[in-house]
């Protein structure tokens, strides 16, 4: 009875062990190409993040700082069609399958990040304020065709 007992506490443990393991696994993205995607995207929220803190006054303007945010998402969006290339879905991913049926129209996307980027002046606070909705809105209208938010 006592070793019954035991041996179910066990299998209860393991069981526990198990579905923590996977919810880990779910949390944390383990195939390194769609992680490194998710790294150029989270590169571009940072950059934003600064500009836009900047923009609405919360985060004190500092040309240094503005560039290289600026900085950081051009070299960002350079890795976008080299990080997205691969047809890879996983749990974590919120790549819409769409994205491999209509590549050319994905890396125009990019490209219109990348133009209104490069055409973003960050030298003065007003000017920074003036091209923060064109970029935004390159963001947004990729995530609207490619991305599926899944929380
Ligand atoms: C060419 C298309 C495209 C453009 C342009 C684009 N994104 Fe994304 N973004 C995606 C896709 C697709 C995903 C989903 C990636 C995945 O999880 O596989 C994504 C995911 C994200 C994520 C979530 C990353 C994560 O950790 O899962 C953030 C944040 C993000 N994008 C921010 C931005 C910002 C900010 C911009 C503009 C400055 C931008 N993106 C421009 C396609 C784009």
């Amino acid at each position: 009875m006592k070793t019954k007992l035991y041996t179910s506490a066990l299998v209860a443990l393991t069981l526990a062990g198990g579905a923590l393991l996977q919810s880990m696994a779910i949390a944390e993205e383990t195939n390194p190409i769609i992680a490194e995607r998710q790294a150029v995207m989270k590169a571009l929220k940072d950059g934003m993040g600064s500009l836009g803190g900047m923009a609405k006054g919360s985060i004190e303007f500092n040309d240094t700082q503005a560039q290289a945010a600026l900085d950081l998402m051009k070299n960002a969006t350079a890795n976008i069609a080299a990080t997205f290339e691969t047809n890879a879905l996983s749990q974590t991913s919120e790549s819409a399958p769409a994205i491999w049926e209509n590549w050319s129209d994905f890396v125009a996307k990019a490209d219109d990040l990348d133009f209104a980027l490069e055409g973003w002046d960050v030298t003065s606070l007003d000017a920074l304020r003036a091209g923060m909705g064109n970029v935004g809105a390159t963001c947004s209208a990729c995530h609207k065709a490619y991305r599926i938010k899944k929380n």
